[in-house]
């Protein structure tokens, strides 16, 4: 696998030295690099922490769906366990690491609903057979065999047969209002670059460059 590849990858380079002022439209630079310049299966894939009741940290990847200037959202099951720890700790951290092109971002902040609208339009986007097996799936609850999955998708597919499947109240999307921002650039023997951004109480953004 290439490594280290500065060159062909120029172009959506980041200027550690002279940094950008907007920290969301460098993320969406490298987002798109990730689509264009790699082979990537998912390079949408974020693993995101949160933060159980009890307090423990528990960590998954999901599929980051959307990217503005309020943040970035991902849609799930929001009675699964990550949905049942945002609802005592809504606050998140998300990782991004795009390998073929040696970078990494973290990105953490508080998490609040998208709206309805958005939940319903990516809902609606869905093929049929993954609305059914979301509804069928009550995520991160036990299950003991594969058959009872399946009997619960056909129950499902049967309830709905010849019907619209509305998204259920309970499913919809996450998004995290980033107050950190995190660039990581590989280099040569670990000699990386890193930059911080820090978003302030009145919403401005300051950078500090880190130690590798
Ligand atoms: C590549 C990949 C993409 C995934 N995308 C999602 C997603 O967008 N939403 C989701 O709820 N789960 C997604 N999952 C499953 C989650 O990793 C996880 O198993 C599930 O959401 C339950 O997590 P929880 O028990 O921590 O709530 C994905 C898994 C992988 C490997």
């Amino acid at each position: 696998m290439m490594k280290h590849p500065p060159i062909e990858h120029a172009a959506s380079a980041l200027d550690f030295e002279h940094p950008a002022a907007d920290p969301i439209a460098s993320f969406q630079r490298w987002f798109d690099s990730a689509h264009e310049q790699t082979k990537l299966p998912n390079p949408n894939a974020m693993s995101v922490a949160t933060i159980d009741p009890d307090g423990r940290p528990s960590v998954r990847v999901v599929l980051c769906r959307g990217i503005d200037a309020r943040g970035i959202v991902f849609h799930t099951n929001r009675e699964s366990r990550k949905g049942e720890a945002l609802r005592a700790h809504p606050r998140a951290c998300a990782n991004f690491h795009w390998d073929p092109l040696d970078r990494q971002v973290r990105i953490e902040g508080r998490v609040e609903h998208t709206t309805e609208a958005e939940s319903d339009a990516y809902w609606a986007s869905r093929p049929r057979e993954n609305r059914v097996n979301a509804i069928a799936s009550q995520q991160s609850r036990p299950i003991g065999t594969r058959a009872a999955l399946e009997a619960a998708v056909r129950e499902v597919e049967e309830r709905f047969a010849g019907k619209d499947i509305p998204r259920p109240p309970h499913w919809g999307g996450f998004r995290i209002v980033p107050d950190r921002i995190e660039f990581w650039q590989g280099h040569k023997h670990r000699l990386h670059d890193r930059m911080a951004y820090l978003r302030t109480g009145e919403g401005e953004w300051t950078v500090t460059r880190l130690c590798p």
